[in-house]
């Protein structure tokens, strides 16, 4: 067999020998290496820049940064095309698409012969978490994206000195493997032209979680692409987390130091573009407090040896939804993107080489080329930008960012928030009486679907502890791994666990809690109750805030509203717990008694409410 130019190689052998079987079956151009380099970030920026996928914006304005538009159908994840092919049906449980996984293989091995003809196979060595890690998580993602590759470069850490690590200690590894499937030659033998944003109609987010393997065919978009984010850290992890005694969750971590000095690290877990990295990058709006980011999509927590649990952020960048951005619902994502180094995909780029969207500034540009790459101005019906187009930014370029991001042993957790999108129904905020009953809340959890994902947006479902795309096992299982970090902890040193929303709205449709830098005062309740300085009232769905705990000083949102926000209503309770019923009955006799347990006795409450 003829050799394809190389550059770069390893001493791994196991690794060399797979890189070598997939490039003689996608047959790309030639292979290289990502090194991680200045350098080579240099060229692979500007070969995008050729291919005109990204174009370079001005460097007054986002220094060295570029604008890319994908291809108007590969914009989000597609929840519907993603598969969990574990060997036993049951495994992947009923909430993830299944197939066997040499089926699977048979379908796809197919697509990828020949699918990089005309393009190079680029091999991406990085490490999901620290490299000092006790244990690092390491992984290899090979693509046919020079997009992929830059973003990877920003989300994760990556190259040479990560792969140096994993030739040392002949490490285990995930492997990714990802084509847009678009080759650049015909079935008869001729050249095709390439595009701006190449893919394809055939998508497949596929993993094997028994044998560590990632495919992925079709799509060059975020979570579908950067193999390392979702696929590996939430849906590989949370399988390697079950068999390992930890965590992975689809949580942010935030360092908050009240003005008494007090130091509380909080993980929240929100469904996609529910608040995450918003909530990661708060600045308090009350006096004193002070907020530090750790992580804003991604924690792997697990027991540290004085019995409490540690979250580290296993991600190198932010990957933020852009649309609501701006200088007054979060400022520090504006400071950190207006130092550069960043990719910004499907927002609208201004005349003099910068980006908009809708929410970054109250005033419309007069004028933009929007994200179908057409003329736009204020008059125009359409949104600028895609309502999941994304900034990707160096998470060391967040000025608030907290010390303790770098510390491989991860940060204590005082608190763990669970919340969605609810116009009604949850209020504002609500503590969880135990772990058990914590899981159970957690396993309930519900949202309105937003455009992270394809397909409908607004529709109310379940997405239990905000991991219903992302869980790489059984739920049932998941929330028995649940149940069961409860057990092995003194329950004095586990996290309190709190239900928030943010997004409960009045009769007219506006929300009733203004939310952003003002969250913090429900933060600030929640260290009251950490520290034990307040009471909380029982209901039937767990612990409330009394009304005076709720910090409003200077806030501008009326007392009717907050009281709005704040209720508990008996009847939209009667009305959820048919449909948390219908959710349970999914997991028939699997679904722990624990669970059951809960809901008979959140029943029970409610009717004698
Ligand atoms: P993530 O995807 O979970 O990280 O969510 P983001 O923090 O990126 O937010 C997604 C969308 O929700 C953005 O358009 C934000 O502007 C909006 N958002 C975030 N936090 C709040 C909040 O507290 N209140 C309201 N009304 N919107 C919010
Ligand atoms: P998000 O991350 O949670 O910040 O939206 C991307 C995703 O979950 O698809
Ligand atoms: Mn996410
Ligand atoms: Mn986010």
């Amino acid at each position: 067999m003829q050799e394809i130019k190389t550059t770069g190689g390893t001493t791994h052998k196991e690794l060399d020998a797979w890189v070598k079987e997939v490039a003689a079956h996608v047959r790309p151009d030639e292979v290289v290496w990502i090194d991680g380099s200045d350098e080579e970030n240099e060229r692979i920026n500007n070969l995008l820049v050729e291919a005109g996928t990204f174009t370079k914006l001005a460097e007054d304005k986002k220094p060295n940064s570029y604008h890319a538009l994908s291809d108007p159908q590969d914009v989000a994840r597609v929840e519907d095309q993603t598969y969990i092919c574990s060997t036993e049906e049951k495994d992947a449980g009923p909430t993830n698409n299944w197939m066997d996984p040499e089926q699977m293989k048979a379908k796809l091995w197919p697509l990828f012969e020949g699918s990089m003809q005309g393009r190079t196979m680029y091999v991406i060595p990085f490490v999901m978490g620290h490299l000092e890690a006790e244990d690092p998580k390491f992984g290899v993602e090979i693509t046919d994206s020079a997009y992929v590759v830059a973003s990877m470069r920003i989300m994760a850490r990556i190259g040479r000195k990560i792969l140096s690590r994993m030739e040392e200690t002949d490490a285990v590894y995930v492997k990714g493997l990802h084509s847009v499937g678009a080759p650049l030659v015909a079935e008869d033998g001729q050249d095709v032209r390439d595009v701006p944003w190449p893919c394809n109609e055939t998508k497949y987010i596929v993993h094997f979680p028994e044998e560590l393997a990632i495919w992925s065919y079709g799509s060059g978009y975020g979570g579908n692409a950067l193999l390392g984010k979702k696929c590996y850290a939430l849906r590989i992890a949370s399988v390697m987390a079950r068999d390992e005694g930890w965590m992975a969750e689809h949580m942010l971590i935030l360092k908050l130091t009240s003005p008494e000095g007090e130091v509380h690290y909080i993980a929240g877990a929100f469904p996609s573009a529910c608040g995450k990295t918003n909530l990661a990058m708060i600045e308090p709006t009350i006096p004193g407090w002070k907020a530090e980011l750790v992580g804003d999509d991604i924690s792997w927590m697990r027991f540290g040896p004085d019995g409490r649990l540690y979250a580290v952020n296993p991600e190198f960048g932010l990957f933020g939804v852009a649309p609501g951005t701006g200088r007054d619902t979060n400022p520090v994502a504006i400071e950190t993107i207006e130092q550069g180094n960043s990719i910004f995909t499907n927002v609208a780029r201004t005349p003099d080489g910068d980006v908009w969207w809708e929410g970054m500034t109250q005033e419309k540009p007069a004028e933009l080329i929007d994200w179908h790459g057409q003329k736009w101005t204020p008059d125009s019906d359409q949104l600028s930008s895609h309502p999941n187009s994304r900034f990707c930014t160096p998470i060391n370029q967040v000025p608030n960012i907290a010390a303790e991001y770098e510390d491989p042993r991860g940060v204590p957790i005082s608190a763990i928030m669970f919340g969605g999108r609810r116009k009604t129904t949850v209020p504002l905020v609500t503590e969880s009486r135990d772990w058990q009953h914590a899981t159970f809340i957690a396993s309930t959890l519900s949202s309105e679907t937003t455009a992270a994902a394809t397909g409908a947006v607004g529709v109310v479902r379940r997405d239990p502890m905000a991991m219903l795309p992302f869980m790489g096992y059984n739920a049932s299982d998941y929330f028995a791994h649940w149940l069961q970090i409860g057990k092995q902890a003194d329950a004095a040193k586990l996290p309190k666990v709190f239900l928030v929303n943010w997004f409960r709205r009045d009769e007219d449709g506006g929300f009733l809690w203004p939310g952003f830098g003002e969250n913090s005062r429900v933060l600030k309740w929640m260290v009251d109750r950490i520290e034990g300085r307040v009471d909380a009232q029982e209901s039937p769905i767990g612990l409330l805030p009394m009304p005076q705990d709720i910090d409003t000083d200077g806030l501008d949102t009326s007392t009717e509203d907050v009281t709005k926000a704040l209720a508990f209503d008996p009847e939209e309770w009667r009305a959820e717990l048919p449909l948390i019923r219908d959710w349970f009955d999914k997991f028939g006799a699997d679904l722990p008694g624990a669970l059951e347990d809960e809901l008979a006795t959140l029943e029970q409450r409610l009717t004698e409410e």
